[in-house]
């Protein structure tokens, strides 16, 4: 294998980059990124993957979740607080109905720039190049806002910091301390149809967290405080480039941007460009994998990108839609498996599961969303192997994007609060409702 450095994926194949009208002002732009400070450190990166080699000996339970695309105009208190409130309840769900750690990772703090699948968008006979999330151009359809504008990777790295400032400021103070689960209700909490389920639940832990306190002695900060982690697709590769450092003390690089970056599914390629930076970083890696992956190919993709074997390291995201799980997961399990590498397994419920109405709205039913999961945790169980953590779009809001769940949201529903750029998400009720589907399962 040639020798890995930062740069060295520029000698391979790209795909799904965007192209700037000016390489000098992209240059500028870089220089500059390249010279601000981290915006997560090696220790909570290192802290994560041995969080995540628990997950793999099912000790503990990933929970992935946010935006499919993060807006710049996103970046506000009330969007950034449901966001957490909603991780953080169904993380309370999830340890006490699967009695494990949970690990929670936002696709936050950096989820902006987008794959599309086809690289113009015609709309009434008028042409332009897609849109390919905020780090990137803009999704008006007009020609001025589809141009890559390198100065939105600095307002990019801005919008992390300021993501990552206050998620850092609510996790320090009470906000997420476990004594206060109220701190995180949601106003329309009361309404929705999991409340009592959820208000049970959350009665339960504080008087097991009461107990424990006065076992031990009360005041353990580790039992007051949660964490949380950021993830992002590292799609646009200069960006990545120019947030991966050396740290004192340690060995390689650490891409600083994020915690977990991911590889997403048209990217895996082999060869390609994504494949090799992300080969020789040091933190914790996801992929995303789908239909049409031979047994060689996945297992050259694991063997590549987990090449000294450790645990916590790689994290295979499968996403195949309800349809197609039942046949792809065990092979892909057995290929794996035969490799010898280190994995955690995670299921993306969400991006098989893909389809338009008559109407025009992508979207997705909570039915097949949550068929696949089931399929996945039986599969997984059948061949004695553990699905570790779960991965979805989702928002701490009210939106209509997904059909189905306990409200009944139908195609005519989705038009009242249809707020996504590019993928349907969860909704508040049915994230949750999604959460209590998952402990019913795989208890
Ligand atoms: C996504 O996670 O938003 C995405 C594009 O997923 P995938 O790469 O699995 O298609
Ligand atoms: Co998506």
């Amino acid at each position: 294998m040639e020798q890995w450095h930062p740069t060295s994926w520029q000698q391979k194949r790209a795909l799904q980059q965007a192209i700037y009208p000016s390489a000098e002002a992209l240059h500028q732009a870089l220089e500059q990124l390249a010279e601000l400070p981290p915006l997560v450190t090696s220790w909570e990166i290192e802290s994560l993957k041995e969080q995540l080699a628990a997950a793999e000996r099912g000790e503990a339970f990933l929970l992935q979740g946010g935006d499919c695309a993060e807006n710049f105009s996103d970046c506000s208190s009330p969007i950034i607080t449901n966001k957490l409130k909603i991780l953080l309840q169904m993380s309370l769900l999830l340890i006490h109905g699967l009695n494990r750690r949970v690990i929670r990772v936002g696709r936050i703090a950096g989820q902006y720039a987008k794959p599309r699948s086809a690289d113009t968008e015609t709309r009434a006979g008028v042409t332009l190049p897609s849109y390919r999330g905020d780090l990137i151009n803009g999704p008006e359809f007009d020609a001025q806002s589809r141009i890559p504008d390198p100065v939105r990777l600095l307002r990019g790295y801005g919008r992390a910091a300021m993501t990552l400032n206050f998620i850092r400021a609510l996790s320090d103070c009470g906000f997420a301390d476990l004594h206060h689960p109220e701190y995180w209700n949601l106003d329309f909490v009361q309404h929705s149809p999991q409340a009592a389920e959820y208000r049970r639940v959350v009665a339960e832990l504080s008087s097991s967290l009461r107990f424990m306190e006065s076992l031990i002695g009360g005041g353990n900060s580790e039992l007051n405080r949660v964490r949380f982690f950021t993830s992002h697709e590292g799609l646009h590769l200069h960006y990545e480039q120019a947030l991966t450092r050396k740290v004192p003390n340690r060995s390689g690089y650490y891409n600083l941007s994020t915690h977990l970056p991911w590889i997403g599914f048209r990217t895996t390629a082999l060869n390609g460009a994504h494949v090799e930076y992300f080969r020789g970083i040091r933190n914790p890696v996801g992929v995303k994998l789908g239909t049409g992956l031979s047994s060689a190919d996945i297992q050259a993709l694991v063997e590549r990108l987990n090449p000294k074997n450790e645990s916590g390291k790689l994290i295979l995201i499968h996403r195949f839609g309800s349809d197609a799980v039942g046949d792809e997961l065990p092979r892909m399990l057995e290929s794996v498996h035969r490799s010898g590498i280190h994995v955690l397994w995670v299921c993306d419920p969400m991006h098989g599961n893909t389809e338009s109405t008559a109407s025009g709205y992508k979207t997705r039913r909570f039915s097949k969303i949550l068929s696949e999961l089931e399929q996945s945790f039986d599969i997984h169980r059948q061949q004695g192997s553990i699905l570790g953590g779960v991965h979805f779009e989702l928002t701490g809001d009210d939106v209509t994007e997904c059909i189905g769940g306990a409200r009944g949201l139908d195609e005519a529903g989705l038009e009242r609060a249809y707020k996504t750029q590019v993928d349907p998400r969860l909704n508040y009720e049915q994230a949750l409702e999604m959460a209590m589907a998952i402990v019913r399962r795989s208890v």
